[in-house]
């Protein structure tokens, strides 16, 4: 085996996804829409639709670019959201996933220092272990990154890049301030840093209101910094379609589409293809509208279950979007003896060193709601509430 792809992150979301599938547990670990809600019907009736040369173009290679069709509909859909198309290059990819690791691939060789945050999404982790990037990690708040600790880090050396996801943060559930959005840009300003937002939830918003607070930095549009933005159809439509995009700037566009190609030449055609009616139909934005009211029912499910059963000690940020609940306790909880316990008992989450880039972090976890129903929040809940218990019960926990 290369020393690129010996690590163990890979194997953490492995046994993550694995865990996940059993059948007889609760599980609160998977990032995942709820199979109940994925667009089934919308989709045989789009598939139905196809005259027999777009069925062909589904089974046939498209250019690596991405299918002309999607592009343009893709081109749309982000026009009218307020994205800088001009200058700025669309790229179809197989998940953001990919997107993030054509990304570090362009930027990263082996032991090039980056900046991510801490704690951050591990499939992003698992790209920038397997390009060697000297990964270091800066503090979320409440309302985003910690600009004097990202102040400081920047004064020790200059990263290849940032890696930041803005909106319902996973695994912090947080949603960054516009405030902090506009300090990180001033911060930049001049020193040749690139961003990359990992922007796959900007969609699951809760409250009309925090419309402010969601505008991408890629949609701020800073001028002199490169802002790498990645989206997702995972969370619009559904993750086994495996697609989603890169808008970058153009002298970075071209690089990308080389390093695409030697991956896999192409996206799947055939969910290009049904992605690219999705669109055209106008049959994304009632289901957007739909999942967002059900994901914000459960989360409202959620806090209300943790509030009922939570000890005190526990503490999180109320999502405004998103999949996440971000559980912080005590710094002496050994968070791993309390995943045993509540498998045991019945029930699953993601400790919180799984997302932790040092690995450290030990006293927190993630819960996701968006793959339960509320009659399974409502009897999950408490059992993790007894297994911290459980744990707490020969330390002191405050
Ligand atoms: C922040 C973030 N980025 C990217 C992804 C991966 O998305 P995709 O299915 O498009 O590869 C996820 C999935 O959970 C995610 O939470």
């Amino acid at each position: 085996m290369s020393n690129k792809t010996n690590n163990l992150r890979s194997v953490e979301i492995r046994n993550i996804m694995s865990l996940a599938m059993k059948p007889d547990i609760i599980s609160f670990a998977g990032g995942m829409p709820d199979n109940n809600l994925l667009p089934v019907q919308d989709i045989d009736r789009i598939y139905h639709s196809l005259t027999l040369r777009e069925k062909q173009t589904a089974m046939q290679y498209s250019p690596t670019s991405g299918l002309p069709s999607l592009l343009q509909s893709l081109h749309n859909y982000l026009k009218e959201k307020g994205f800088p198309l001009k200058e700025n290059k669309l790229l179809i990819t197989t998940g953001s996933t990919q997107a993030i690791n054509i990304l570090t691939k362009y930027f990263v060789n082996p032991n090039d220092p980056i900046l991510v945050e801490n704690p951050c999404f591990i499939g992003a982790l698992s790209a920038f272990d397997s390009y060697q990037a000297n990964i270091i990690s800066i503090p979320l708040n409440e309302d985003g990154i910690d600009i004097e600790y990202l102040n400081n880090q920047l004064k020790k050396q200059k990263p290849k890049f940032i890696y930041l996801t803005p909106n319902f943060h996973n695994p912090a559930g947080i949603l960054y301030s516009y405030k902090t959005k506009e300090k990180l840009i001033e911060k930049l300003q001049g020193l040749d840093i690139p961003i990359i937002e990992d922007d796959v939830y900007n969609e699951l918003f809760f409250f009309e209101e925090d419309k402010k607070h969601l505008k991408s930095i890629k949609e701020i549009n800073p001028e002199g910094i490169d802002v790498c933005y990645t989206g997702s159809f995972s969370k619009l439509l559904g993750p086994g379609l495996r697609l989603g995009w890169l808008l970058v700037p153009n002298h970075i566009y071209e690089e990308c589409e080389i390093i695409k190609q030697s991956f896999d030449a192409c996206s799947p055609s055939f969910t290009q293809v049904i992605a690219d009616k999705f669109l055209r139909s106008g049959y994304v934005y009632n289901y957007i509208d739909k999942v967002k009211k059900e994901y914000r029912k459960r989360a409202k499910a959620m806090e209300k279950a943790l509030k009922k059963h939570f000890p005190d000690y526990a503490k999180w940020v109320t999502p405004r979007g998103g999949f996440y609940f971000w559980i912080e306790l005590p710094k002496n909880i050994d968070v791993t003896e309390v995943l045993k316990k509540s498998i045991e008992k019945g029930a699953v989450f993601v400790t919180g060193k799984t997302f932790d880039p040092e690995g450290k972090i030990n006293n927190a976890f993630r819960i996701s709601y968006s793959n339960s129903s509320i009659e399974k929040i409502n009897e999950g809940i408490p059992i993790i509430a007894e297994a911290i218990k459980e744990v707490c019960e020969d330390i002191s926990c405050t």
